[in-house]
């Protein structure tokens, strides 16, 4: 649900051999569809045809290879985001786009206003590897506020295997616990330094929180935002509540 395949449009696969890399190792994962988000800085139309284009090829040279291909895109934050339906790039599923804060960290005053008003239009953001906006997650109850609004939220797998330390492979754990991770992307961009790691991500999450999680994260989300469904974003009611869990969210902004 996040991976970047087309070669030579942002920081993902430098040439094509990048690309049919990363292509095979989704396949030896098991991922039976990618979701390609190439970046999306700004919403020129010029941009949006270069990735079409680039993603046509990358059908073409996937052929065979059994990995079903969607273009999507990873918009960052701006205003005037209702053009991404006019761009005909970026939307999934008829009302979905993968939205990422930029500058990285920092959490746009009136977040909640716009997203307010992307629903209001019938725009409905993923919100892109949550984990790295600090902003974000140091806030649990602003998560499930967010969460509650019907705002969806995306991991990259390799923070579930300690790629940004065990303090935020336990962090997005418990997110996924508590019903707050919606969706893991790979977050891939090359084979070698940023690979896709799918099924590694799905073991964990399998062993620490459970195969229906898993499912649910992995699969059943995931496909029912393809097929365009709405998804009910709210966080679980967890076990637990009370002393535990008021020690663990102090715990989760150290
Ligand atoms: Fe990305």
């Amino acid at each position: 649900m996040h991976c970047h395949l087309l070669p030579g449009v942002d920081d993902g696969p430098r040439d094509w051999e990048e690309s049919m890399a990363l292509v095979r190792q989704g396949t030896m994962d098991g991922i039976g569809a990618a979701l390609v988000t190439p970046h999306l800085a700004d919403l020129d139309p010029g941009l949006a045809g270069t990735l079409r284009e680039r993603f046509v090829e990358l059908v073409e040279k996937a052929k065979g290879i059994g990995i079903e291909l969607i273009l999507g895109a990873e918009v960052a934050f701006q205003f005037g985001l209702e053009g991404v339906r006019e761009l005909g790039v970026g939307l999934f599923g008829g009302r979905y786009f993968l939205l990422e804060l930029v500058p990285l960290g920092l959490v746009p005053p009136k977040l909640e206003d716009t997203l307010f008003q992307l629903h209001l239009d019938g725009l409905f953001p993923v919100l892109a590897h949550i984990e790295r906006y600090p902003g974000l997650v140091g806030d649990l109850e602003r998560l499930e506020r967010l969460a509650r609004m019907g705002v969806l939220f995306q991991v990259n797998a390799e923070t579930f295997l300690g790629k940004s330390g065990r303090a935020a492979a336990r962090a997005v754990l418990r997110l996924a616990r508590m019903g707050l991770v919606h969706i893991v992307g790979s977050d891939a961009h090359d084979p070698d330094s940023r690979p896709m790691r799918m099924a590694d991500a799905w073991r964990t999450v399998e062993r620490d929180v459970g195969v229906e999680v898993a499912r649910r994260i992995f699969e059943e989300i995931p496909r029912a935002l393809l097929s365009g469904e709405r998804v009910d974003a709210e966080p679980l009611e967890e076990e637990g509540e009370g002393v535990f869990k008021r020690v663990t969210r102090r715990l989760w902004r150290m």
